[in-house]
């Protein structure tokens, strides 16, 4: 690939993902983007590139998707889903009694093991949710992982990764080499295509949001930006979790770390006028 082509890239993926790829990650984007051109039927990523001058909206939207990582799993990390069982959910429950309604988005929720991770818990909290409307939204910016989503039909391997066995048993049925999820929980999600990059006030405000291992991929800036939207979308009393090599120290004070819960955020009302963090559980890091 030469060197124009590249930075003619870079740039690209920047603009429209918040891809950041340094300057010697030609390799990541040959092994990504030579199956591509071979699928549009021209030899190489130079006539990818022309094409994509070209203005092809069909081939930057085909780049920018075989460029996203798509790594997830089922309870991946698994303390977040300790937190959000032990932590944000009795304190929601308590929180919304008189509304009976809670609002999670899954921000980059990739192939859909993370929401579905998320029903499953839910559901394993059974009576305590009876009468409760509980929404989850998945969002991603690759249209090919929400339709796997949406299927919620996964392999051998996706199963045996993080799925603890007397939940596929419960909530899959088998299908030949398939497992598909059941229909309950499918039906506990709503899809939606959302670019991070982009303003997403169009979803409403949440409860708790689950923003995991994409902030990564981003720069400094980006990320601010994201946290700075994602401040506005979360309840005055709602929770953030971020994936383990991810924070918000150092990068924005919009959010503030709960104390001996990792991966856990709270906004942070300091700086905004007349608006103070609502009493909760002891966790937060020197008080309010
Ligand atoms: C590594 S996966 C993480 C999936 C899941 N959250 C987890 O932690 O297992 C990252 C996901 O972020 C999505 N993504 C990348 N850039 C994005 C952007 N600008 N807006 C929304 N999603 C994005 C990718 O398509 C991918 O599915």
């Amino acid at each position: 690939m030469n060197p124009s082509d590249y930075e003619y890239l870079r740039k690209l993926l920047k603009d429209h993902s918040g891809l950041d790829l340094s300057a010697d990650k030609q390799y990541l984007i040959e092994s990504r983007l030579l199956p591509l051109s071979r699928k549009c039927g021209v030899p190489g990523i130079g006539e990818l590139v022309q094409k994509m001058k070209g203005g092809s909206s069909l081939i930057i939207a085909q780049v920018v998707e075989a460029m996203t990582t798509n790594e997830t799993f089922f309870f991946r990390d698994k303390v977040p889903f300790d937190h959000f069982r032990d932590a944000i959910m009795p304190e929601m429950l308590k929180a919304r009694a008189s509304r009976k309604s809670i609002r999670i988005w899954c921000a980059a929720g990739s192939t859909g093991q993370e929401p579905y991770s998320l029903a499953m818990s839910l559901k394993e909290m059974g009576a305590a949710l009876a009468g409760w409307r509980v929404e989850i939204i998945a969002t991603d910016l690759s249209t090919e992982v929400l339709e796997k989503s949406k299927a919620g039909v996964y392999s051998q391997f996706e199963v045996q990764r993080g799925l603890p066995i007397q939940l596929l048993v419960k909530y899959f049925k088998q299908n030949g080499e398939l497992w598909q999820i059941n229909p309950e929980l499918r039906a506990m999600i709503q899809h939606r295509q959302l670019n991070l990059l982009h303003d997403f006030s169009q979803l409403g405000t949440f409860d708790i949001i689950f923003c995991r291992n994409v902030l990564i991929y981003f720069d400094q800036e980006t990320k601010i930006g994201v946290f700075d939207r994602l401040s506005r979308s979360v309840e005055r009393d709602g929770y953030l979790v971020l994936g383990a090599a991810e924070t918000v120290v150092g990068l924005t004070d919009t959010f503030k770390p709960v104390a001996d819960r990792r991966g856990l955020y709270v906004p942070n009302a300091i700086g905004k006028p007349g608006v103070t963090t609502p009493p909760r559980l002891a966790l937060v890091q020197g008080g309010r």
